[in-house]
């Protein structure tokens, strides 16, 4: 497989050092996965790697030569281990053993990786896997601060099962967040520069008493994801966020609210120069009339709740659109297309991303999405089955040949 010619890491060189765990088949996958989005792969193997897996798979992925022996030249000429890491833009190891995090730590080079790991001068991601006990270990902690201290990132493994049998924390991070920390990292083409955008996500709260709220299912993944890869791209952003688990994207202005209304005002408050709305929020329709400022006490009897309609912030924002471009997203039970439609045509869009609810089990917290494009001239587009963050580039790779180009 060849590097693409596009994407968000065309252009980028990645050394991917792959050492000696289970985990090192899932680096074949990464591998994979950032030659997709542009980048040109140069895997190193370590000995130990090679007991788990062969420099073959990765050089059938790159298409360039798999580095394994200290002295390895496939250009001649150059000295490739220190030629190629002094022209990287990136140093990603995965799986990352306790081993080579603490050679990296402690200045020892005595094979490929870890001499590279004293050469670059280019960003340094480290995705350790492990031994529940190994990654607790003291020394090995010790040794990540130091390196996270000196600048290196470092992708947390996950909690299960791992390979030993044993349960704990010392999995490889799932492969999308690597990739996420490698887009953070190197991921700025700047091909968004100029766009200022505003992004709504998650659900906004609606209280009732004191200790109680209406709310949904939204965990705010889709919004963060369009909020984090804007800012990768260059774009100004400003995320308008209700509560959800997530860590603010970096280099987005964040704005926290709880209820529609405060997310309305927020908007509002943050539309001066703002080229460019989202709203990927879900944003409550309804509003409890009257909030109680105790805790209502329970009785036998039959209870209701009077309810009043919030404002519909992406219809007002579309009343008053101007040159601004503007995009909703349409959770639907049933009639998807019919219902998007409406809602384009009535809030005034220039698009609408909807997505069936019911059909696609894990939209509402899930990673994955399937959606429809409807656009205001009424074309419609069927877009694959998709992980949010990739369906976070394909909106903005849409609206920036589409819509952006020409338009501001
Ligand atoms: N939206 C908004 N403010 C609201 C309600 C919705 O900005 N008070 C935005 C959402 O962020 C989304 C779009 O409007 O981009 C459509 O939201 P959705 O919940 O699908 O539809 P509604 O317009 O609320 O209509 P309904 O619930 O009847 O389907």
């Amino acid at each position: 497989m060849n590097a693409k010619t596009e994407g968000p890491l065309y252009g980028k060189r990645i050394i991917l050092g792959v050492t000696g765990s289970i985990a090192a088949y899932k680096a074949a996958d990464l591998a994979s996965k950032l030659t997709q989005l542009g980048a040109q792969v140069y895997a190193v193997l370590t000995k130990n790697a090679c007991e788990f897996i062969t420099p073959l798979t990765f050089r059938s992925i790159t298409a360039t030569p798999v580095l394994t022996g200290l002295f390895d030249e496939p250009d001649t000429g150059k000295i490739a281990h220190v030629d190629i890491p002094a022209n990287a833009d990136l140093l990603l190891i995965t799986p990352a053993t306790a081993n080579i995090i603490g050679k990296i730590a402690h200045g020892i080079a005595d094979d490929w990786l870890s001499t590279a790991a004293m050469v670059v001068t280019c960003p340094v991601i480290i995705a350790p896997a492990m031994n529940c006990n190994m990654y607790a270990n003291k020394v090995v902690s010790g040794n990540i601060e130091r390196l996270k201290e000196l600048g290196h990132r470092f992708v947390e493994p996950g909690t299960g099962r791992l390979a030993c049998g044993t349960e704990g924390v010392g999995r490889l991070a799932d492969l999308d967040k690597i990739i996420d920390e490698v887009l953070a990292a190197i991921g700025a083409n700047n091909d968004l520069a100029g766009m200022n955008l505003l992004v709504t996500a998650g659900p906004t709260r609606e209280p009732i008493d004191a200790v109680r709220f209406l709310s949904n299912y939204s965990s705010g993944k889709m919004g963060y994801a369009i909020a984090e890869a804007a800012a990768g791209r260059g774009a100004k952003v400003t995320l308008v966020s209700g509560p959800t688990e997530l860590a603010a994207p970096s280099g987005v202005n964040c704005v926290e609210i709880q209820t529609a209304k405060e997310m309305l005002d927020a908007v509002n408050q943050n539309l001066d120069g703002v080229n460019t709305v989202i709203c990927a929020a879900a944003v409550a329709d309804f509003s409890p009339v009257v909030t109680k400022e105790h805790k209502i006490k329970k009785n036998k009897q039959p209870w209701s709740l009077e309810l009043a309609p919030t404002i519909d912030i992406l219809k007002n924002l579309g009343a008053d659109k101007g040159k601004r471009i503007l995009i909703g997203f349409a959770a639907e039970t049933e009639d998807l297309v019919e219902n998007a439609i409406i809602k384009v045509r009535e809030k005034n869009l220039d698009f609408i991303v909807a997505n069936e609810v019911f059909k696609e089990e894990t939209v509402f917290g899930g990673d994955m999405n399937k959606v429809t494009i409807i656009t205001s001239n009424g074309s419609m587009q069927d877009w694959p089955r998709m992980s949010k963050r990739e369906l976070a580039g394909k909106i903005l790779d849409l609206i920036k040949e589409n819509y952006w180009e020409g338009k501001i």
